[in-house]
């Protein structure tokens, strides 16, 4: 996720702006840079890749200058590259700029302004921004930002200067944090308040449609009208490490609590509900080979193979897609009957999964298109593959993926809704799927309403030693992650079945001390699993289970009813898997054991 620090005051602004990049290191990024003035003379560096190769770039030399501006970039519009890393300037060098955020409307703007005789130098959204404020610059940045901002639509914050109004600081934002932290000697503005404690905890923080004017250590804050704001500091008083985890006690439960918002993020702008279409940018230069596919291999590791089961069901039912998902460490080592028309989808939160990454290779060889879904972007599996689709959902930290499952989740039903409208998906269907999609963040937000009631069960079962999940179709795989999350971090053993293969073994381990979870929303297989609940109480098994709103069949059998709210089937374990990633959570810490950081495991599995 982007990160932004700037400087105006007394002091040098060069090391604040380094240290502030690095206290936004945990956000994740992909590109930075900064650009410090010194009358009138701006020196500004860029680099791809850590802070290190940034410093690198400088040289190890002070940048002397008591006004600057920096920007860790996560890569959005366009990759990860010098001239795409901000701060971005306009034609004439003098006005320089950092953003965060999407500027939606951004290419009709670049196009009239090109027309308008602009030049620019990157691929970004943000760039255009720079460009807009130089049209309206009249001797006055903060007048020239007030009038950029009424043209542009979308989310974002923005810090400027220009370097010949002396000392002068501008910002700006709307869907996207900035705080400002008031020193005796002068201010900072960075997005996230851990840029900003190690010199000040008196900070203040932006609404959205406000701006700061910071100039000779007084601020000015103002609404876009141009009327004043008074506004006083307030102190911080959290640590570091908390602030990191906007007052969660881990970063998995921040992450579980970001979906509502990761599931935004990952639908943004892709979306055309009139339609029943989606949009794909990172798919265009394929088109026409995608609508060729006649098989797809959906290729993954860990939650991310999990995801992939639940895409093969969406893909066969509603693309008329023949799909299989498979486990990339055993790709290689299978005799792979790849055709003309076969096409490797492999789904990845890093990006540089090992396995998932000779998978890829290995149908390369055989000439096979391969596509990714990835997090981070300019890994190595989206570099590698020939196009994909981003997630957008920021940095994932916790070892046990979440947000990035919720995710992968809604790209393929997106990915099912693109191929399904380039071969027999209806109108209607498409506009219904898109539609559920687009109320997915809400529902997400209401099926957190259950953390407390699963940490109550969490509290009942946290000792037991054994633990199964149960679901069919769409929700077997919602099992089987349900299962994962619990072993990896609880280290309590953890199987998930199919539920109509419980006959076939798994029920000779039922009994009073061995308790069941089951996923059982109403949809095609509800019965079939009411029945699979009896066959578990019949045998003295403990059931918790996770129904639909309303439903009190459920009620009458199980021990204990989670409840979620309704959606269209082959979405159910979108909601469904957060009260078994909450579940996890509660049984881990119940247990004390190291949430973020599993004993022997890994974020990043680069071996294979
Ligand atoms: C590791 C992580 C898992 C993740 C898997 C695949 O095992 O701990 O959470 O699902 O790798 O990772 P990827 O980055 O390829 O999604």
């Amino acid at each position: 996720m982007c990160g932004i620090v700037g400087y105006t005051g007394q002091k040098q602004s060069f090391p604040l702006l380094l240290d502030g990049l690095k206290r936004l290191e945990y956000r994740g990024y992909d590109s930075a840079g900064l650009a410090v003035v010194k009358e009138s003379q701006v020196e500004s560096h860029k680099a791809v890749g850590k802070i290190e190769e940034l410093q690198k770039d400088i040289g190890g030399k002070d940048i002397p200058g008591s006004l600057g501006i920096a920007h860790t970039r996560w890569a959005t519009h366009g990759v990860p590259t010098e001239e795409n890393a901000h701060p971005h300037c306009d034609c004439s060098g003098r006005i320089w700029l950092v953003h965060n955020g999407i500027i939606e409307n951004h290419q009709a703007l670049k196009d009239q302004l090109e027309k308008e005789g602009h030049e620019f130098q990157s691929e970004t959204d943000s760039e255009v921004m720079v460009h807009l404020i130089e049209k309206f610059y009249q001797g006055d940045i903060a007048e020239a930002l007030r009038q950029a901002l009424y043209k542009i639509e979308g989310a974002y914050s923005f810090v400027v200067f220009h370097s010949e109004e002396p000392g002068k600081l501008v910002a700006a934002k709307k869907g996207s944090p900035l705080v400002l932290g008031i020193d005796d000697d002068g201010v900072i503005v960075a997005s996230d308040v851990t840029a900003i404690i190690r010199q000040t905890r008196n900070v203040i923080y932006l609404e959205d449609k406000e701006m700061a004017v910071v100039e000779g250590g007084e601020f000015h804050i103002l609404n876009w009208n141009n009327q004043t704001r008074n506004k006083e500091p307030q102190k911080v008083s959290w640590d570091l490490e908390e602030l990191e985890k906007k007052g969660y006690d881990h970063f998995m439960l921040k992450e579980i609590f970001e979906q509502p918002d990761s599931i935004t993020d990952s639908l943004r702008g892709r979306v055309i509900q009139e339609e029943g279409k989606v949009k794909l940018g990172g798919l265009d230069t394929v088109a026409d080979r995608l609508s060729q596919v006649e098989n797809l291999d959906l290729v993954a590791c860990g939650t991310a193979y999990y995801a992939g089961l639940v895409g093969e069901y969406m893909l066969e039912e509603y693309a008329d897609l023949p799909a299989r998902a498979l486990v990339a460490s055993e790709f290689r080592y299978r005799k792979q009957l790849l055709d003309k028309g076969h096409c490797l989808l492999a789904l990845s939160q890093s990006g540089e999964t090992a396995d998932t990454l000779a998978a890829i290779k290995e149908a390369q060889e055989r000439n096979v298109l391969s596509l990714g879904v990835v997090n981070v972007v300019g890994s190595s599996i989206a570099r590698t593959t020939e196009a994909g689709v981003y997630n957008h959902i920021g940095p994932e930290i916790a070892v046990a993926s979440t947000k990035a499952f919720t995710s992968q989740l809604v790209i393929l039903a997106l990915l099912t809704v693109y191929w399904g409208r380039m071969r027999n998906m209806a109108l209607a269907m498409g506009q219904r799927i898109t539609q559920e999609l687009e109320e997915l963040p809400q529902k997400a937000q209401e099926t957190l309403k259950t953390d407390k009631r699963i940490r109550e069960i969490a509290q009942k079962y946290y000792q037991v030693s054994n633990f199964a999940f149960l679901g069919r179709k769409y929700n077997y795989a919602v099992a089987l992650e349900g299962a994962l999350k619990l072993k990896e971090i609880s280290y309590i053993h953890a199987e998930g079945f199919a539920g109509g293969e419980i006959k076939h073994g798994p029920l000779a381990l039922v009994d009073k001390d061995f308790p069941s979870f089951f996923i059982v929303p109403q949809d095609s297989v509800y019965e079939k699993n009411l029945s699979n609940m009896q066959e578990i109480k019949a045998r003295g098994g403990p059931v918790i289970a996770l129904a639909t709103q309303g439903d009190e069949r459920v009620a009458q059998i199980a021990d204990e009813v989670v409840y979620i709210p309704k959606t269209l089937e082959m979405l159910t374990p979108i909601l469904a898997v957060i009260p078994l990633q909450l579940f996890a959570y509660y049984m881990a810490t119940f247990n004390s054991t190291d949430v973020d950081k599993p004993r022997n495991l890994a974020k990043s599995v680069t071996v294979e």
